[in-house]
């Protein structure tokens, strides 16, 4: 059969334990950042407030994050339905809360390994390979009230204890892991990625970058380890990547968009697959008043530990205005940005460019010439359970065939690109809006933003789709 992906392409689907698995006090597990945001609204509100102040209160908010769809309990159901798609890879994280309950212990939680064991062991049973994020927004509680998150210079060595205990045990289960997701989204959303809220707008920059120097000697140390301890192992940094537009070809707007796509697209990429600052950070760092505390042999660190493929999450792109309006400026779409006039969006505001996604692998692999892998994409919609049960989601379907095509197109221009874990593969809590309503899956969950439903999981057209997708490696779209 004639296809453009290559024999072995790594099909499969992501997910992130605070979204997945619930059970949020069972196993000995310690409380995170997700056990303390709120489902719904006041979840995006909180994403752009200063000062959170990480307590949980029942009487005002929902939790959706506490059960979520309760893979802790039904992991088994769920990896017979991805096996029956075909999946060759599943994307997870480890809640790190589960291993280090407080995170700063020096001895690990036996029950939360055992759990893990388990999940790696069903993967296998059904000959999928486990893609293991080892941290996926899910800071241990402890560590951000106690210390501040990762402005914390203290975190890198607690680290460095949770990954060193995690590649001991799974050795022989695990060879794909990825060190922090969505590690340049941390200047944007410092909350995620660094677990802390900023105090006010003045000191965001100062203290995300100098989070983001501890994550990046941390990833660059996890990668060494990982190396040394699982030698056929492949450790990947994981960035969000959207590419970035002008939005005319007025030069004021185009040296702009190049400056927006070096800081967030960029800088950490370079950092972790090159081994070096950029040389446009030094000129960013001095205009923004941000001065790094980089300490003796963190830059030697950073050199020795980069990364052995690039891994990213794609949603949508950037259009960039150096002047811009409130008006001009893209609904919910999380990387900023005006309007695009030539894209529609999703429900939530979310603009959809396949396109852009052929210009992202264009663009990584022009500039870093190491195997890629698409971990994240996907469409964010309302779905409807028809009476016969059947959920008819074409409008997934149509999302993902296109940009699917769009990978094609990239393999024949000659990217390396090795895998494709799209978002959500089963319903679950959506990260911004903790919503159960904003579904990705191709596996419906009957649970709901009210707090009701059964947790049954139902086959979507989609999961027919994919599967033949699966099977004719990529052909059949
Ligand atoms: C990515 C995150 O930013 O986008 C995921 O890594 C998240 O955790 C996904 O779920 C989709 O975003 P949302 O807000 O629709 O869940």
């Amino acid at each position: 059969m004639a296809t453009r992906f290559p024999e072995g392409f790594l099909w499969g689907g992501a997910t992130a334990a605070n979204q997945l698995e619930g059970a949020y006090q069972e196993g000995g597990k310690g409380l995170n950042l997700a056990d303390v945001l709120p489902g719904g609204k006041a979840r995006l509100e909180l994403l752009s407030q200063t000062g959170f102040d990480f307590e949980i209160d029942k009487s005002k908010y929902t939790y959706p994050n506490h059960e979520a769809i309760d893979f802790y309990h039904r992991y088994k159901e769920d990896i017979a339905l991805f096996a029956e798609m075909g999946f060759k890879v599943f994307r997870l994280s480890i809640a790190w809360s589960r291993i280090f309950p407080n995170g700063d212990e020096l001895e690990p939680n036996e029950e939360g390994l055992a759990f893990y064991d388990r999940v790696f062991d069903e993967l296998h049973k059904h000959g999928i390979e486990p893609l293991v994020t080892i941290a996926h927004y899910e800071t241990p509680l402890h560590l951000i009230k106690e210390y501040g998150g990762w402005r914390n210079r203290k975190l890198v060595s607690f680290f460095e204890r949770y990954v060193r205990t995690i590649f001991t045990r799974y050795k022989d289960k695990v060879k794909y892991w990825l060190t922090f997701n969505e590690i340049n989204g941390a200047t944007h959303m410092p909350l995620f990625g660094l677990g802390f809220s900023p105090e006010s707008e003045e000191t965001r920059l100062q203290d995300s970058f100098q989070g983001l120097h501890h994550q990046f000697v941390a990833s660059a140390q996890a990668v060494k380890l990982g190396h040394e301890i699982i030698p056929e192992s492949q450790i990947g940094c994981m960035l969000i990547y959207a590419p970035v537009y002008a939005y005319d070809s007025n030069p004021e707007n185009v040296m702009h968009a190049k400056q927006e796509a070096d800081i967030f697209n960029f800088l950490s990429g370079d950092v972790q697959v090159r081994g070096e600052y950029p040389y446009f950070a030094k000129r960013y760092f001095k205009e923004n008043n941000i001065e790094l505390d980089i300490q003796d042999g963190d830059l030697e660190t950073i050199r020795e530990g980069t990364v052995d493929f690039i891994s990213f999450s794609y949603y949508m792109s950037r259009t960039d205005k150096k002047i811009k309006t409130p008006e001009e400026m893209g609904q919910g779409n999380l990387v900023g940005g005006v309007k695009n006039p030539f894209l529609k969006a999703s429900d939530w505001g979310w603009e959809i460019d396949p396109i852009g996604l052929r210009v992202s692998l264009n663009e990584l692999y022009g500039r870093y010439q190491k195997p890629l892998m698409i971990v994240e994409n996907g469409l964010g919609a309302y779905d409807k359970v028809e009476e016969d049960g059947s959920i008819i989601d074409d409008y997934r379907i149509d999302y993902l065939r296109e940009h699917i095509e769009q990978m094609g197109e990239a393999i024949e221009d000659g990217v390396d690109l090795i895998g494709y874990t799209s978002w959500g593969c089963i319903d679950l809590v959506s990260a911004s809006s903790g919503q159960y309503s904003k579904r990705y899956g191709y596996i419906y969950v009957d649970k709901h933003d009210d707090g009701t439903g059964t947790l049954e999981r139902k086959r979507k057209k989609s999961f027919y789709w994919y599967k033949d997708v699966i099977s004719s490696n990529g052909e059949n779209l």
